[in-house]
């Protein structure tokens, strides 16, 4: 959004300024501390450092399992969909690159690696981009049916409807590659298909398997046809539970929801799920059948399964009607106080305050150009969440400061605009115009 291409990666993250911490004092690296405590560990920076402190502030907040909050009871709904499986939401959000990435058979070029689109805190630990970081653990541990719900962490532009950090809500049921995991399967089909059969809903559907969505080499045909079929049986139950009652109320106007072939490395085939709400078919959740790849890491190369993750801030704008993504982090009684652990209600506004625009000209270095996302994350790091968007005006950024909670002086205002532009100038060696 900032800047129309993505830019080669940087080589100039922004630096962590943590207080306490021993800096470097020459070189490229000066300004950043040597270590940084994340969840009362130390850990070693590197020249890949890119966490800050305003996201790091973020880790300890876990809003899934703050009661009452809108999150934690999204949560909870989709818990109490899946009764009999293992509910996780307690996993620490610092993981390994080969645990975020190589062990989900991500390539090595992935985009998703990149400086510009993670956050690391050394090129051995990052924050997990997406909560299938934690597939290969949890079937490793023999769970056969679970739930995952954890805060995960992307770098981003800023609007209303994108935030550095998430939650997803990862599930997964596998069964045995035999033929009694094959009756299990079919038997789930029947009870599942028998349940949809009486609802209120329309399904556009594609093959469970095609040339573009393709079946696994090592798996049966069959077999994965009735994984695959599993799959969408479970998720259009869930569909018709978190989304029936606000979309599908009447026989004139069923839910709609269709399935759309997809691709990501850990799952074949895979699938994209779209609900049509308020006349717009809306991206719910990406899923597939799990690459066998990942069940042999994990030891048990016996079972074929699925998996899918979807993002749950999505899910709670639409059924809470909540405009801005930055109100999950408020504090504000306003907020807060309107919604009661395991309730569906819709936000009252509470007021929208004046807002503020700034420009910010400037040359960014030739050998470093400076990317969005280096950008977005230093204006986040001084600003907070008092920053609505960033847009581009001309080609030149403009940052709009809008608070939720309260007006924003003038004085203030220029205050944190200056503080942007100083940092600027030091950490990312652009000139201002
Ligand atoms: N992890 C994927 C994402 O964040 C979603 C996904 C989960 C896809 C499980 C397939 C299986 O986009």
């Amino acid at each position: 959004m900032l800047c129309t291409a993505r830019i080669l990666p940087s080589r100039l993250p922004l630096r962590p300024c943590v207080s306490g911490a021993r800096r470097r004092i020459s070189g490229a690296s000066s300004g950043l501390p040597e270590h940084i405590e994340i969840l009362g560990g130390r850990y070693p920076t590197d020249a890949i450092t890119n966490v800050t402190p305003a996201i790091l502030n973020k880790l300890s907040l876990r809003l899934h399992t703050q009661p009452a909050h809108p999150l934690s009871t999204l949560r909870a709904l989709i818990e109490a969909h899946y009764p009999d499986f293992a509910h996780l939401s307690s996993l620490s959000p610092l993981v390994t690159p080969y645990k975020n990435f190589d062990e989900l058979s991500f390539p090595k070029d992935h985009p998703g690696r990149a400086v510009t689109d993670s956050y690391y805190v050394n090129k051995d630990l990052m924050l997990r981009t997406h909560t299938s970081a934690h597939e290969v653990e949890v079937f490793r541990k023999g769970e056969t049916k679970w739930l995952l719900t954890a805060d995960v962490y992307r770098r981003d532009e800023i609007d209303g409807s994108h935030y550095p950090v998430f939650h997803q809500v990862e599930g997964a049921r596998v069964f045995s590659a035999d033929a009694a995991g094959m009756k299990e399967c079919q038997e789930s089909n029947a009870d599942l298909a028998q349940k949809l059969a009486t609802e209120n809903i329309v399904i556009e559907d594609v093959p469970h398997i095609s040339p573009t969505n393709p079946v696994q080499p090592t798996h049966d045909p069959r077999h994965s046809e009735l994984v695959a079929k599993n799959l969408k049986l479970s998720l259009n139950t869930l569909m018709l539970k978190l989304f029936g009652g606000v979309a599908g109320s009447s026989a004139q106007n069923p839910l709609k929801v269709r399935w759309i072939e997809a691709y990501f490395p850990f799952t074949s085939p895979s699938f994209e799920v779209e609900v049509f709400f308020q006349g717009k078919w809306l991206e719910i959740l990406g899923c597939g059948v799990v690459r066998q790849a990942t069940l042999d890491t994990a030891g048990v190369s016996n079972k074929i399964g699925w998996a899918f993750g979807l993002g749950l801030e999505r899910i709670a704008m639409i059924l809470y009607g909540i405009p801005d993504i930055r109100l999950f982090w408020s504090m504000d009684p306003r907020f807060l106080s309107q919604f009661e652990q395991g309730k569906i209600t819709t936000f009252r506004p509470y007021s929208k305050y004046p807002s503020c625009f700034k420009d910010v000209s400037f040359w960014s270095p030739k050998d470093k150009p400076l990317h969005e996302n280096d950008f977005c994350d230093l204006v986040r790091d001084v600003a907070g969440d008092i920053v609505e968007d960033v847009q581009k005006a001309s080609n030149i950024p403009r940052i709009n400061y809008r608070s939720m909670d309260r007006s924003l002086s003038n004085e203030e205002v220029n205050g944190i605009q200056a503080q942007v532009v100083s940092r600027l100038k030091d950490q990312m060696g652009v000139e201002i115009r």
